[in-house]
């Protein structure tokens, strides 16, 4: 069962609807990640990025461990999620559970010639409990130009307006 589990795990055929992602599969690393808000001090991170197929159209996120303090090296942020398209590309969506309680559903768009991955959310939960604040929007991309991978995170609370959390570049490893 176990070699069964493995192999299924690693080599399934892709499937054709997630094809023109193809490019985003595998492991992204970063070592130069730069946090901003206007309510927190800058910050430095860590991160390695793993987009995975299964054959399914859907194709999964996380990190591989945690986004680490590039200072500290204490773990920082964590998320799962998937990313879902319709047969022609022309909606994607990204949803996302994370460690601080925020849960996220995004819809988007994607622009093939440009390898861009633009997202929305129009739904942000979270916690009736502690942190962080009611996050009332959040938008993210992901562009792919040459060997890089960048990440951008806006996000709107209910303190702040509609501003960049991160920005973050990877190399594929
Ligand atoms: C704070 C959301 C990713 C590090 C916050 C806050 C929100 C938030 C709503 C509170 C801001 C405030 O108090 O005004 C998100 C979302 C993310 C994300 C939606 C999705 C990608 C990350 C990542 C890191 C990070 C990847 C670090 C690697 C922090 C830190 C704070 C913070 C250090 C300030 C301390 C705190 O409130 O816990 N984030 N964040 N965040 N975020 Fe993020």
């Amino acid at each position: 069962m176990s070699r069964f589990l493995s192999t299924m795990a690693t080599r399934p055929p892709i499937n054709d609807m997630i094809k023109p992602l193809s490019w985003l599969l595998g492991k992204w690393r970063s070592e130069d990640g730069q946090g901003h808000y206007p309510t927190i001090k800058d910050f430095k991170y860590i991160e390695e990025l793993e987009f995975i197929h299964v054959g399914q159209p859907n194709i999964q996120f996380r990190q591989v461990f945690y986004a680490f303090n590039a200072e500290t090296k204490k773990p920082m942020h964590r998320e799962v999620g998937f990313i879902r398209v319709t047969p022609d590309l022309s909606k994607v969506a990204f949803v996302s559970a994370q460690n601080t309680g925020l849960a996220e559903v995004e819809e988007g768009t994607y622009n093939e010639k440009e390898k861009e991955l633009r997202f929305e959310s129009h739904t942000v939960g979270r916690l009736t409990f502690g942190k962080p604040p009611v996050t009332k929007k959040i938008a993210r991309i992901f562009h792919c130009h040459g060997d890089t991978l960048e990440q951008i995170v806006d996000m709107e609370t209910v303190n702040t307006a509609m501003t960049n959390h991160l920005t973050i570049k990877y190399k594929k490893v």
